[in-house]
């Protein structure tokens, strides 16, 4: 369905994330025809471009980023693509932009930071200045929001004097992954998990995104944020969130963030005390990825002091009355065994065998959801081996594959959150309470490390990182999933 008209302003055009995801989405968004006639595209960064010089920019990063490009929807696109020369330090250029944007005043207008947060305050304030912010105008703002939850208020302040908290979509890109909307259809559009769903029936959840790659060309911001600040702070504790809220009142964005919030709020603390015992710092080491050699972090970076964690698991624990005593089990890092992003929702083992078998065949049910690659469900159930040679018994996968199930394209985050942006819908980005209240819980665990003497444990790269993750989940007598 056709969104409605716009002007969408992307500051940082030239960047990473222009030309990896944002130009690739907007193109897909227009090829499936959902873009008005009208609607422009309007680039910005401090490059000396002329319009056309930035569509064969772009041309060239679509060529590299989608697949079956096709040349009559190409043209239509890079016909959409403006480009307007602002240095955001000096502030020129941002009359050329009210410029542009005044021709069309009466249309939605976007404004994409796709920019480092020093910048954000800055654009904020000089498109105040320059008089183009309306009601009909909204900014999307990308992470890392602040460092700490002093910096991110700061942060929120600035845009906040410019733009209302119903204009700022704080972008999550993990909340418009499909596999992570789905575990909102999953968990209530069936009836059947949400009576288990709870400490009498649930004995662990483990949420796992683990990366093959290093830091890539990005150690330099790397090194400043570390996998919590990175990972954890955002798209894990989103993630938790979807898992472990209460049923909302429904898909409304606020009915959506009241119930993430509750949860983000009933996290237990981990402070200096408990920081050893609850959490895992970890370093890559050299070692070997599935394209064979690769340095070590330390190496990568040329810089031998830096206690950047790359890999960091947590015990986690939400004191309420549907999750008391049921850890979740929080795990990122770069250069991992293996790709693979899921959520484990570990049942309780049956009170009773009724069945003549060895112990320990009958193993607790499990539902995987796995966010990426090969995203789909798993229900693992008992069942009984067919065959005459009486009740022996088999734990089996009940499985469902997005890639078999449909055989549509699964469209990339991005695609649906600028849309969303437009659309005016909020549903599916942190609001500034939920960015505060993870940061409350991130901030003493950043704290801890700071004073702690102990550097960050190496781990191979290649491997599941720092055997002391095992030993967390060990100590529980439990066991991370790929170990099972
Ligand atoms: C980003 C992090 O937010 O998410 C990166 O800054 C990380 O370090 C990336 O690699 C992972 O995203 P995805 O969609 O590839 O899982």
């Amino acid at each position: 369905i056709e969104v409605e008209d716009f002007d969408l302003v992307v500051f940082g055009a030239s960047g990473d994330l222009a030309h990896r995801k944002l130009l690739p989405a907007l193109y897909h968004r227009d090829a499936d025809g959902q873009m008005p006639e009208k609607a422009r595209i309007i680039c910005s960064a401090r490059r000396d471009y002329t319009h056309d010089d930035f569509r064969d920019y772009a041309e060239k990063a679509l060529k590299e980023h989608v697949k079956d490009l096709d040349d009559a929807h190409l043209k239509q696109f890079l016909a959409r693509l403006y480009y307007v020369k602002i240095d955001i330090a000096t502030a020129k250029g941002f009359e050329d932009l009210k410029t542009i944007l005044e021709e069309r005043p009466e249309v939605i207008r976007a404004f994409y930071l796709a920019v480092g947060p020093d910048l954000f305050g800055t654009i904020s304030e000089n498109l105040g200045r320059i008089g183009v912010v309306n009601s009909n105008s909204r900014v999307v703002m990308e992470k890392p929001i602040g460092k700490d939850g002093t910096s991110a208020k700061a942060l929120n302040d600035t845009v906040g004097a410019v733009f209302a908290e119903d204009q700022i979509f704080r972008i999550d890109h993990y909340l418009g992954k499909e596999t992570v909307q789905n575990l909102m259809a999953l968990r209530f559009a069936n009836a059947l998990f949400e009576p288990l769903w709870n400490a009498a029936h649930i004995d662990h959840v483990q949420i796992t995104v683990a990366e093959s790659l290093g830091t890539g060309g990005r150690a330099g911001y790397y090194d400043t944020a570390g996998a919590l600040r990175d990972m954890v702070q955002n798209h894990i504790l989103q993630l938790l969130c979807l898992v472990a809220m209460e049923p909302p009142e429904s898909m409304n964005a606020d009915s959506v963030r009241d119930e993430k919030l509750k949860v983000l709020k009933a996290l237990s603390p981990i402070d200096a005390q408990s920081a050893d015992r609850l959490t895992v710092r970890g370093q890559y080491r050299a070692g070997a990825s599935a394209g064979g050699a690769v340095p070590g972090y330390l190496e990568e970076l040329g810089n031998n002091e830096s206690r950047t964690e790359t890999f960091v698991a947590l015990k986690a624990e939400i004191a309420n009355w549907r999750w008391a005593g049921v850890p979740f089990y929080l795990r990122t890092g770069k250069r991992l065994a293996q790709r693979v992003s899921e959520i484990v929702v570990q049942f309780q083992p049956i009170p009773h065998s009724i069945f003549d078998v060895e112990a320990g065949t009958i193993t607790a049910n499990r539902l995987i959801i796995r966010l990426q690659p090969d995203e789909g469900v798993q229900m693992q159930v008992m069942i009984k081996d067919p065959g005459p040679g009486g009740m022996r018994l088999r734990q089996v996968p009940l499985d469902m594959s997005f890639a078999e199930a449909f055989k549509v394209r699964n469209p990339d985050a991005y695609e649906r959150l600028i849309m969303d942006v437009i659309r005016g819908n909020q549903t599916l980005f942190m609001r500034r309470d939920e960015v505060d209240a993870a940061w409350a819980w991130i901030d003493p665990i950043l704290a801890a490390w700071a004073a702690s003497k102990e550097a960050p444990k190496g781990y191979t790269a290649g491997t599941w990182g720092p055997s002391a993750s095992i030993a967390l989940v060990e100590r529980d007598g439990r066991t991370w999933s790929e170990d099972d």
